[in-house]
C-alpha cells in the first residue's frame, strides 16, 4: 500500500510518496539481459588483481577524499585534481551537482525522454523538473531548451549520447546553446556513453568545459570501463562547483574497492578500448540487420539501440521475451535494447525476427 498514509502513520514528505520509483532494468532466468545498458564482458583480470588486494582492507574506511583516483582522472583527463568530484556512480555525481545547484523553487531542465533518473533526482531535491521533447528525430531540441531556461533556472542537463535514443549533441549546436544560455546557469553535459560516440561532429565535453565556466562534464566507469556493480562515477568542474559536490555527497559513497578498480581500469585503457570497439562493431551489425528487416532504427551513437516502438512497444516487449530476450521497455514510446556480446546480440536478432516492423 505505497502512496497512502494509514490512519496515524508517519508523515511523509507527499511529493516523495507521488513520485513514480527508478525501475531497474529486469532479468528472467534463461533469458538475455540487454535491459541496463551494461558491459557484457566480466572484469579485467589486471582490474581483479588489484581489487582483490583492496579486499583485504575493508574493516577501514575509504579515503573520504578519493585522492588517488582523483589524481589518476585529473592526469588522465588533464584537468586539475581540485577540478574533479566522485561519487557512487555517476547518477549520484548528478544528484550532488542537483543538490548543490537547486532547491525549492528552481528548476531544472532536461531533454525527454533522457535518463529516468533526472526527473526523479530532481524532485527529491524540491526542485522542479522542466522536461523538453525531443525533436521529431530523436535528438535534444537545443532552441527549445534554451527557450525553457528562465531566472529560475539553476541547472540543464544535456546527455550525449541520449539515453535511450542514442542520439548526440553536436559541437556546433552545443556552442549556439551556451551563447544562449546566461552563464550563471551550471550547463551538465551527461556523457555516461561518451567512449562508444564515434561521430566526428560530436560535443567534446571537455573542451567546452575548458572554455566555458558553467560547464560541468559527467562520465562514469560503469559503461566503457564495466565497473557498473562498484558505482564510481565523477564530474569535472570549476573547483568552486567541484568544492561543493564534496559538500553534499554521501559521506564514504565511493568505496576502495570502486576507487582501487577504478584507477586500474584507467591504466588497462588499451585492453578496455578492444571491448569498446567490438560493442561498437556489433552496434552497427545490430542496426544494418534491423534496418534489412524493415526497422526504422536511427543511428545509436551509445552502446544500445533505440526503436520507437510506440503503442506497440508492449507486444514487441512481449515477442522479445518469448524469444529470450529481456529488453528496456518505456510505456508506450519505444524499446532500448543493449548491445550485449556477439551471442546475446544474436539471439535479439533471432527473437526480432518474428516482429512485424514498426517505427
Ligand atoms: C545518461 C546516464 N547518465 C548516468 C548514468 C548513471 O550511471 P552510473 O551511476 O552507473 O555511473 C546512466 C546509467 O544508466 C545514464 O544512462
Amino acid at each position: 500500500m505505497s502512496g497512502e498514509r494509514p490512519a496515524g502513520g508517519v508523515r511523509q514528505r507527499e511529493s516523495v510518496e507521488r513520485m513514480p520509483a527508478y525501475i531497474q532494468g529486469k532479468s528472467i532466468p534463461d533469458a538475455v539481459k540487454l535491459s541496463s545498458n551494461e558491459n557484457p564482458y566480466p572484469p579485467l583480470d589486471s582490474v581483479l588483481e588489484a581489487t582483490r588486494r583492496q579486499l583485504e582492507s575493508f574493516n577501514l574506511y575509504p579515503d573520504m577524499g578519493a585522492a588517488a583516483v582523483r589524481q589518476c582522472i585529473a592526469d588522465h583527463l588533464g584537468v586539475r585534481v581540485e577540478e574533479v568530484a566522485v561519487g557512487a556512480g555517476s547518477v549520484e555525481v548528478a544528484q550532488q551537482l542537483i543538490n548543490a545547484s537547486a532547491g525549492e523553487g528552481d528548476e531544472v531542465v532536461f531533454a525527454w525522454r533522457s535518463f529516468e533518473a533526472y526527473p526523479i533526482m530532481v524532485q527529491v531535491a524540491g526542485a522542479t523538473p522542466v522536461p523538453v521533447p525531443l525533436t521529431a528525430d530523436e535528438r535534444h531540441d537545443l532552441e527549445a531548451m534554451a527557450a525553457a531556461v528562465t531566472p529560475r533556472t539553476r541547472l540543464v542537463f544535456l546527455c550525449t549520447p541520449n539515453n535511450p535514443t542514442g542520439t548526440v549533441v553536436h559541437a556546433d549546436e552545443l556552442e549556439r546553446f551556451l551563447q544562449a544560455v546566461p552563464s550563471d546557469v551550471l550547463v551538465v553535459i551527461d556523457e555516461a556513453y561518451v567512449h562508444f560516440d564515434d561521430d566526428p561532429d560530436s560535443a567534446d565535453g571537455l573542451e567546452f568545459f575548458r572554455r566555458y565556466e558553467n560547464v560541468a562534464v559527467l562520465h562514469t566507469f560503469s559503461k566503457a570501463y564495466g565497473l557498473a556493480g562498484l558505482r564510481i562515477g565523477y564530474a569535472v568542474a570549476r573547483e568552486r562547483i567541484a568544492d561543493n559536490l564534496r559538500r553534499v555527497a554521501l559521506p564514504f559513497g565511493v568505496t576502495g574497492i570502486a576507487q582501487t578498480a577504478a584507477i586500474a581500469s584507467l591504466d588497462a585503457e588499451a585492453e578496455l578500448q578492444q571491448r569498446v570497439d567490438l560493442i561498437v562493431s556489433e552496434r552497427g551489425r545490430m542496426l544494418d540487420a534491423l534496418r534489412e528487416a524493415g526497422w526504422r532504427a536511427l543511428d545509436s551513437l551509445g552502446n544500445f539501440v533505440w526503436l520507437r516502438t510506440g503503442d506497440r512497444t508492449p507486444e514487441v516487449d512481449a515477442a522479445l521475451k518469448q524469444g529470450g530476450v529481456v529488453a528496456r521497455a518505456y510505456g508506450i514510446d519505444g524499446i532500448r535494447i543493449t548491445v550485449g556480446s556477439p551471442e546475446m546480440n544474436d539471439r535479439f536478432l533471432r527473437a526480432i525476427a518474428d516482429v512485424a516492423p514498426a517505427g
